[in-house]
């Protein structure tokens, strides 16, 4: 790849060509607030507070969608860059809700952050009153309309990496909002497959799991569903999953999760759940230790043999199980009936 030598705030940068001047900035450490741009979503240019002055380019461009040139001089922090940056999130905050106490995203939110970093002492526009839509039929999150800021995460998150299309923008200037694609329905209805990527994309509070909570801390794991082996970190409260987030650095993933891996967490606390072997006596089922169950299960298996005997493996447990699994079947129970889940 070609490199390109810019200026920016003073200082000499190396890039490859190709990059925006947003993605060179980050790369030498300068921070130039965004709302809309994401490392894993092409471009989009909506928010218009990556604005930076360039010589010899009018006005202020978004540094998130011009990419790099050899000579270039970028500038991320005048007076009119400032200013420019002020006036946008102010008609921005302008019909956002203020109530950010009561947010369940306070301090994770880049509204909050950007806000911070640009400084607003006095909005200078009036409130608007925004009319407030709650969308609570997904039974994994939800959708606050008032919280929206409309940068279309949560649209490009779903049509360039889930492939689904299921939200669009709808309308232009201040009656714009995000509907879903099938018209303004509950998501529920909608095409959606709960996947969750727009909610770990939205940069507010406009979509939240249902009963979040703050964790305590975070651990990664791999998810326990399938045998593909998404990277996640569990939020963890106490001895309890809070929540879950993919890992933008696993091979397998990239961030992405299902359905399954991003919300299907609670059965690990459910009170349901077995947590040891149970053994019919006298027509009821009986906790037993697992050396119990164990011993019982190999004593029966020799009073079968070939096809009175199939096994099913399992996605959930590691190749080397699986692998066993078939061994048994084959080697010591002496039938080919040996099947997995995942050809379900
Ligand atoms: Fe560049 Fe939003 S981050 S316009």
């Amino acid at each position: 790849m070609q490199k390109v030598n810019l200026t920016i705030d003073g200082t000499l940068v190396e890039a490859t060509e190709g990059i925006t001047v947003l993605e060179a900035a980050r790369a030498e450490g300068i921070y130039i607030p965004t709302l809309c741009a994401d490392p894993d979503l092409e471009p989009y240019g909506g928010c218009r507070l990556c604005l930076v002055e360039i010589d010899k380019m009018e006005g202020l461009p978004a540094s998130c969608t011009t990419p790099v040139a050899e000579g270039m001089v970028v500038r991320t922090e005048t007076p009119g860059v400032q200013e420019a940056r002020q006036r946008t999130l102010e008609l921005l905050l302008t019909d956002h809700p203020d109530n950010c106490l009561v947010c369940s995203k306070n301090q994770h939110c880049d509204l909050q952050k950007v806000a911070a970093y640009v400084g607003i002492d006095q909005p200078r526009f009036k409130k608007l009153e925004r009319q407030t839509e709650i969308d609570s039929s997904n039974p994994f999150f939800v959708r606050d309309s008032s919280k929206c800021i409309l940068c279309g995460k949560c649209v490009r998150v779903c049509n360039e990496i889930q492939g689904l299309g299921a939200l669009e923008v709808m309308n232009n200037g201040l009656s714009s909002k995000i509907i879903t694609s099938a018209g303004d329905i509950p998501i529920l209805e909608s095409i959606c497959e709960s996947c969750g990527q727009c909610v770990a994309k939205c940069p507010t509070g406009a979509l939240m799991p249902k009963n979040y909570r703050w964790a305590s801390k975070e651990v990664s794991t791999v998810c326990p569903y399938c045998g593909v082996g998404c990277g996640t970190y569990l939020a963890v409260r106490g001895n309890e999953i809070v929540g879950v987030r993919g890992d933008p650095e696993n091979p397998a993933n990239k961030g992405s999760l299902c359905v399954k891996g991003q919300f299907g967490f609670e059965f690990v606390d459910h009170p349901d759940r077995l947590t040891s072997p149970l053994i019919r006596r006298n027509g009821r089922f009986v906790e037993a230790s697992f050396e119990e169950a164990l011993d019982l299960i190999a004593s029966k298996l020799n009073e079968y043999k070939g096809d009175q005997f199939a096994a099913v493996a399992s996605a959930r447990i590691t190749t080397e199980d699986n692998y066993v699994i078939q061994k048994l079947a084959r080697a010591v129970m002496a039938t080919n009936n040996i099947d997995h889940c995942a050809r379900l």
